[in-house]
């Protein structure tokens, strides 16, 4: 079976090949190039793709991934709502994800945004470099005996829920199917969002999630509230998040993920000039952290990603019960 693997990075090829000798029957290609309208017609003569997060996977390259007889798309990702998954069905493609590779990277990322955001660290690091010992502007909040809302308590929610318990805060949780194994106190999104001192996102990007981060929600949250995004930038209408931001609505904002980001998102992009301003306009402000969509970055996930793929490819290919498969 040969899969061809778009938009690729070399630390995506190492922990893959690694792995190559146990996979005999699975032929990889890499390429750099992302996947999109243009470059769907290069999946001609391989049997599945493999793609991430920032891949087209609408309609139109559905369509073409289809002409060129393509059958599997290996997502190399948790999430997935950058697929059509109605019109992946139509064109009988199967889409594999790989879902909780390693909660606690997202989690630890999470938490890492927070305590940057909060304590200035970006900011203090810069100063003491510049020989700028000077205290002013990097004043923090204790997170300790403060309440964390965690917005979706799946695998990584739940893993950023112990992470709060750790720093000794009391955890409120809202999802839309609550874990009863958990022992985490439910509350309504309107109650999470009133009493919260910390909000944290971890629920999937879906149209009744768009923008659940607006105007009218972030009106509802307490003055000085912490609230960190490490699912999808689609959660939060940045525009009302800048607007909350000069209204000091907010101790701190961290965000791994943002609107628009799809179109640099991993690509250094220091030489050229945006056509987008959200990044600098969200950069300009000293209280937010940002980083590139990297809450998954740790060796653990990215051999996790390696072997669940490697073994989503090998089921398809064997026959195999499909576990991962993505079916709405
Ligand atoms: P999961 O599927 O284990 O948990 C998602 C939770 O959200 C579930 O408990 C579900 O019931 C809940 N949910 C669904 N719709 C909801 C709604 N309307 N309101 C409240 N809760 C709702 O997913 P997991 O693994 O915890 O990942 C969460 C998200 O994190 C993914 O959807 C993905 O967008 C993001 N992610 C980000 C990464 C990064 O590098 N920054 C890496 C991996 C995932």
């Amino acid at each position: 079976m040969k899969i061809l693997f778009y938009g690729t990075k070399d630390y995506d090829q190492y922990f893959f090949d690694k792995l190559k000798p146990e996979y005999p029957h699975i032929e990889f290609v890499f390429i750099e190039s992302n996947l999109y309208r243009e470059t769907a017609s290069l999946a001609a003569g391989y049997d599945g793709i493999c793609a991430f997060v920032n891949a087209d996977l609408g309609e139109t390259v559905l369509e073409e991934l289809r002409h060129q007889g393509i059958r599997l798309i290996l997502m190399r990702c948790a999430g997935y709502n950058n697929v059509d998954i109605q019109k992946a069905k139509e064109c009988a493609i199967k889409v594999l994800r790989v879902p909780g590779y390693s909660p606690e990277a997202v989690a630890e990322h999470a938490m890492a945004l927070v305590l940057t955001a909060n304590r200035h660290t970006h900011k203090a690091y810069i100063k003491c470099r510049e020989n700028n010992f000077s205290l002013n502007g990097l004043m923090g909040v204790n997170l300790y005996g403060k309440t964390a809302g965690i917005v979706g308590t799946g695998k990584i929610g739940m893993a950023m829920a112990r992470i709060c318990n750790g720093f000794g805060m009391k955890i409120l949780a809202y999802d839309l199917y609550p874990n009863m194994e958990s022992d985490l106190e439910y509350v309504s999104l309107d109650r999470l969002l009133a009493v919260s001192d910390l909000i944290s996102l971890h629920c999937p990007l879906t149209p009744e999630t768009h923008h659940m981060i607006n105007n009218e929600s972030i009106s509802r949250m307490k003055d000085g509230v912490i609230l960190v995004n490490t699912s999808r930038g689609g959660l939060i209408c940045t525009d009302d998040l800048i607007a909350g931001i000069r209204d000091h609505k907010f101790q701190a904002v961290g965000l791994d993920v943002y609107e628009e980001e799809s179109d640099f998102v991993y690509e250094d992009m220091s030489e050229y000039i945006l056509k987008t301003s959200t990044v600098q306009r969200l950069l300009s402000f000293p209280n937010v952290a940002l980083t590139s969509h990297q809450g998954f970055f740790t060796e653990e996930a990215l051999t996790n990603i390696a072997e669940t793929t490697l073994q989503n490819a090998e089921a398809f290919r064997t026959g195999l019960d499909l576990k991962n498969e993505v079916q709405n």
